[in-house]
């Protein structure tokens, strides 16, 4: 950020920096040279500390599909924060929360609160581990599923490989039992499979790659996926942490038409507070304990903060179904990027998928992760630098996706169209 319009930043980054590892609670909360910080936000915008305002497209890196502090949502945490926070016993809004995710989302009859997308993920991996009887799980490379152990695996240079960790402190033992095959690749998927078709017992997948910017599946990607799941007894897990309630009520399965055994939720179902849950049919999920022995558990599952906040959300989204605005609003800035780019005459794609898109420069299609990686990153850098001068926030990694929310204006709209134009110009023009 630059100090001259960001001092007061500045000077809480220097703050932050003596008593947080890297100034932040969240390593993508770093942008060089120090992050803003925010004093409130409302709607589509960020009122930072030092007097500026942003239209925010990151959005809390997704949950804020109503935008900032919507009224419902804000009303419905008020009157619930008056009725305590914490009750350590179940409460309404959990009970209603949970039916409505039965409701709404595809193949889940039974769902389990917990309080962010990590928790999500690593409880449906036990679950799955504990139904199958095996311990190797395969992920897709540049999916991301949280911070724990099993998951914090990439690919080397190899098609397909036993995982090396990510990350130092993640056991060899732990990495080894998770396989990482490029997303996309269904030749690679397929023989990977077959040929540990005794180990492998869960797939687990973004639907949507939203942790490389934003990659969409092939048309048969997923259905392969499904079908090498079928019959046999391994597990096809989504992580419909970004997609769920996202891409369409039902998120990504009802989306592309396709089933998953367990689905993992997170962000929009919080409505902007935290919160994360897994869930499918009876058959597995009554394996969770107290029901089942598949032990899980947490002080703040099911929280009534959480729960009332993301009841508010889906409320408002199944009384609204504002898919098609959030898509137009998308699909109208990823357009003049797209214009700008040609206007220009450099290399650059656009990938949306309805809500959620990015840009990436220097490539001509991206498909997988190391299409992501092969992206001009310094021109995003120049992109992005020049997109907060113009008061337009989005995150500051080519590896995050541009969201929507219901509060962006064709204002906002037209505000970003002018600024993705310059900001084209000033990063590949
Ligand atoms: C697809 C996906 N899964 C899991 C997670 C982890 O969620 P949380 O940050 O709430 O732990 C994220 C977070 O960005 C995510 O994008």
């Amino acid at each position: 950020m630059d100090p001259e319009r960001f001092p007061k930043s500045k000077e809480l980054f220097e703050r932050a920096e003596r008593v947080m590892p890297g100034g932040v609670s969240s390593p993508v909360r770093r942008v060089e040279p120090f992050p803003f910080f925010v004093d409130r936000a409302e709607g589509s915008r960020l009122y930072t500390v030092d007097g500026e305002v942003l239209i925010d497209f990151c959005l809390a890196f997704g949950p804020l599909i109503l935008g900032h502090a919507h009224p419902e949502v804000v009303e419905a945490l008020k009157e619930r924060v008056e009725a305590g926070t914490a009750y350590g016993t179940p409460c309404v809004p959990e009970l209603e929360l949970a039916e409505t995710v039965v409701d709404l989302v595809p193949n889940v009859e039974k769902v389990r609160f917990v309080n962010t997308g990590t928790e999500a993920t690593a409880s449906a991996i036990r679950l799955a581990r504990a139904v199958t009887g095996k311990d190797v799980i395969l992920k897709f490379e540049g999916c991301y599923h949280g911070a724990h152990d099993a998951v914090l695996v990439k690919a080397g240079s190899g098609a397909s490989e036993i995982g090396a960790p990510d990350s130092p402190g993640v056991p060899e033992a732990v990495a080894r039992n998770t396989v990482v095959v490029p997303f996309n690749d269904v030749e690679t998927f397929v023989e990977t499979v077959e040929s540990m078709d005794e180990e492998i017992g869960t797939v687990i997948v973004e639907p949507v790659l939203g942790n490389a910017g934003c990659v969409p599946p092939d048309p048969d990607f997923l259905k392969a996926l499904r079908e090498y799941c079928d019959g046999t007894d391994r597990l096809l897990i989504f992580d419909e942490v970004i997609t769920g309630f996202r891409l369409s009520l039902g998120g990504a399965q009802e989306y592309f038409g396709i089933d998953a055994d367990l689905v993992c939720l997170g962000k929009v179902l919080g409505g902007g507070t935290p919160i994360g849950a897994f869930g499918g049919p009876e058959e597995y999920m009554s394996e969770v304990a107290p029901e089942g022995k598949v032990y899980q558990a947490g002080t703040f599952n099911g929280n009534p903060l959480s729960t009332t906040a993301g009841l508010a959300t889906l409320r408002v989204l199944k009384r609204e179904e504002p898919y098609d605005r959030l898509s137009d609003v998308a699909r109208r800035i990823a357009g003049a990027i797209e214009d700008a780019l040609e206007d220009v005459g450099a290399v650059g794609v656009v990938n949306r998928v309805e809500s959620m898109f990015q840009v990436y420069f220097g490539v001509e299609e991206v498909r997988d992760y190391s299409d992501v990686n092969a992206a001009d990153h310094d021109a995003f850098k120049r992109f992005h630098r020049a997109l907060v001068e113009r008061g337009v926030w989005i995150a500051g990694s080519n590896f995050e996706s541009w969201f929507t929310c219901t509060a962006h204006s064709d204002e906002d709209v037209e505000v970003a169209e002018e600024a993705v134009v310059e900001a084209v110009r000033e990063a590949v023009g």
